[in-house]
């Protein structure tokens, strides 16, 4: 993510609306590059709680008070009390564990009658439905007891109005120390709204007076594939939908910190849950790091996604670079960090600890960028030592990993001379469409380049970071969508050099978010699919193995298209991409003896400034239809769309 206008030139010619004269597309007989397979992917980082409160299946907000100041309100946030209970979030004098030095006392008032207790309200809502069981479990100490036996305590979801759509009961023994409890809950019917609670209680006359301390409260719904600590299945099944060959983390902005001490360190995200601290993020809230490296490590291993691991390399946002000097135990732990990932058990204690928790065998990993973004602020004067320092450290130790730098290219000069870069643009529609040809002139001389973040996130050239009213996008309209693919049918035509690349961002929730537009938004009930994720998808689904030249596009058109072959179908794919408001005839002249009389067309079109949005998640879908095919044959792209045409040619 990136908050400043840099980097490239807007093409600012106009063109003239004319009626459109059919073009001629003729396609070349033979392949001009491979495709590589990495081609099209995701970038995540957690921003707009699209890991907490999102992917991150965990229902609870705040649950183990990570990071807050105990006795502010902020503290309680996610929690309120039920029928007149108190309730604070102390610095715990006996804390569950080094990680985790707070607690949530609940103090049942003396008189209390009804069932008194604590709840939580979720992120920005619970999703709660029939017959479906729930993992709550939670750390508890009753501080000062002098009494003995148990007591019994009801967990319960239901809606702030009170009723109850599952509950169970579990037993808390009069304790000082701390003990874990751990409970199935089943909903038997389903909530109308997400507008819902997660409620601890007991019996206020049986428990008047006393007081108990919860620590790392947990609810989770059932995840995608069972995992547990997993994800929330209707999103990870929306990223699986998308077909990503590369999966790009942690970041992002949330990988570098405003303060050194704030950056995200591999180590704090692993281990069991209590040992883990979490941290201020970058995009305004407490990260849980419950959604860990070795989450994301299985997580890409569930998708079949190539990680693009991010390492911290000694820049803070707020603007502080580590001297050079003082690198050393920064470089040892991004060295840690790639063992935990690929090192061998036997040698390093990382990778021991990655045994420990269960993963004795080294994951894959090819893919190491270097910081993130860093062309930003004072970051570019700095990078220089910092990528030579860190890049010949770890290349020596990592022979086989590509190391991806994070400035613009070439600017400033690095050494070692960089292999990959991640290039980032934030840009209008109209000028994705006019820089199709940006990576076109580029020298080829070995230098790979990943777009590493790119979407259409306004339709205003003078001020693309402004506000909605000032053009920002709320969500993906099918104008930016088009957009982005004419921009990717020049990626796709330079695949040759562009291996990888990603919209950005992935998941932003609907309303609570720092950022927008995002590819999937999302609340606590469902998931929207924008425009722009159906352009991923198709790119992704008919990627192709080799790229097709074919007649060049006018550079400043509006009509884009490229063409490729995947080789284990014999199919021909083109992607027509039309982003003027009038229908685009077409005629396409193919080489090939063998062309089939039909194939498919899958289709996004609608009016240019409409989006899929919570009120009108389906405003614009994919459309699949029969078209006639041939050696010569012709294609109505409609007004703003892409197309998608497939058809076998052995
Ligand atoms: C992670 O490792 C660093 C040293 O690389 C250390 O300073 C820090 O305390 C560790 N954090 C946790 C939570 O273990
Ligand atoms: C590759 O090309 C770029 C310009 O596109 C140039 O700046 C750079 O020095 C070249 N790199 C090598 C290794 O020749």
């Amino acid at each position: 993510m990136w908050n400043l206008n840099v980097g490239r030139v807007i093409l600012a010619l106009l063109t003239t609306a004319t009626a459109a004269a059919a073009v001629t597309v003729t396609v070349s007989a033979t392949a001009s590059h491979a495709i590589p397979t990495t081609l099209w992917g995701q970038m995540y980082e957690d921003i707009s709680f699209s890991g907490d409160g999102g992917l991150y299946a965990e229902l609870l907000r705040n649950r183990a008070f990570q990071r807050v100041t105990p006795g502010t309100v902020a503290s309680l946030v996610g929690w309120q009390a039920v029928n007149g209970a108190s309730i604070a979030v102390v610095a715990e004098s006996e804390p569950v564990s080094n990680a985790l030095p707070n607690a949530l006392r609940l103090t049942v008032p003396a008189g209390s009658t009804a069932q008194v207790g604590v709840a939580n309200t979720g992120y920005f809502g619970i999703k709660v439905t029939a017959d479906t069981t729930y993992k709550a479990s939670f750390h508890y100490r009753f501080p000062s007891s002098t009494s003995s036996g148990s007591l019994s305590a009801t967990l319960s979801l239901q809606s702030t109005a009170g009723r109850v759509f599952g509950s169970t009961s579990v037993s808390l023994s009069r304790s000082t120390s701390w003990a874990r409890v751990a409970a199935d809950l089943t909903a038997t019917e389903s909530a109308g709204d997400t507008s819902n609670l997660f409620v601890i209680s007991v019996d206020g006359a049986e428990a008047a007076g006393e007081t108990v301390s919860l620590a790392m409260l947990s609810l989770f719904p059932p995840t995608f594939r069972g995992r547990e600590n997993g994800l929330r299945i209707d999103l990870a099944e929306a990223l699986e939908e998308m077909g990503p060959a590369f999966f790009r983390f942690p970041g992002g902005n949330n990988l570098e910190g405003q303060t050194v001490d704030r950056r995200w360190q591999w180590n704090a995200t692993v281990g069991p849950l209590v040992d883990r601290p979490g941290r201020q993020g970058d995009w305004s809230y407490i990260n849980t790091d419950g959604l860990g490296l070795l989450e994301y490590l299985e997580w890409c291993e569930d998708l079949n996604m190539i990680p693009i691991m991010g390492i911290w390399a000694g820049y803070a946002l707020g603007g502080t670079s580590v001297p050079q000097s003082q690198l050393g135990p920064y470089i040892q732990q991004a060295a840690d960090q790639i063992n935990f990932v690929i090192g061998d058990p036997a040698t390093s204690e990382a990778a021991a600890l990655r045994a420990r928790l269960g993963r004795p065998e080294p994951f894959a990993l090819e893919y190491v960028e270097v910081g993130n973004e860093d062309f930003i602020g004072s970051a570019p004067g700095t990078y220089t030592y910092r990528w030579r320092d860190i890049v010949t450290a770890l290349q020596a130790q990592f022979p086989d990993i590509h190391f991806i730098a994070s400035t613009i290219p070439w600017n400033p000069v690095l050494t070692p001379v960089p292999t990959h870069y991640d290039v980032h643009v934030y840009q209008t529609p109209t000028w994705f469409a006019q820089n199709s040809f940006f990576y076109d002139d580029f020298q080829r001389n070995g230098t790979l380049y990943f777009e590493g973040e790119y979407a259409a996130i306004s339709t205003n050239p003078n001020n693309i970071f402004g506000s909605p009213a000032q053009g920002r996008l709320v969500y993906p309209t099918m104008q930016s969508a088009a957009g982005e693919a004419a921009f990717m049918t020049g990626l796709e035509r330079n695949s040759d050099i562009v291996f990888a690349a990603a919209y950005a961002p992935l998941i932003g929730h609907a309303t609570n978010n720092q950022w927008t537009p995002n590819l999937l938004a999302f609340d606590a009930g469902q998931v929207y699919k924008s425009t722009s994720f159906y352009v991923q998808k198709f790119f992704s689904h008919n990627r192709g193995d080799e790229y097709i030249p074919s007649t060049l596009p006018a550079r400043t058109g509006t009509l884009y298209w490229s063409v490729v072959r995947k080789t284990s179908t014999s199919e021909i794919i083109i992607k027509v991409i039309n982003t003027a408001a009038t229908v685009a005839p077409v005629t396409f002249e193919l080489p090939f003896a063998n062309v089939a009389s039909t194939g498919t067309a899958e289709v996004l079109t609608g009016g240019g400034t409409t989006s899929n949005t919570p009120s009108s998640p389906n405003a614009i879908v994919p459309v699949t239809s029969t078209i006639a095919t041939g050696q010569t044959f012709d294609y109505n792209a409609p007004p703003v769309s892409v197309s998608v045409l497939t058809f076998v040619a052995p």
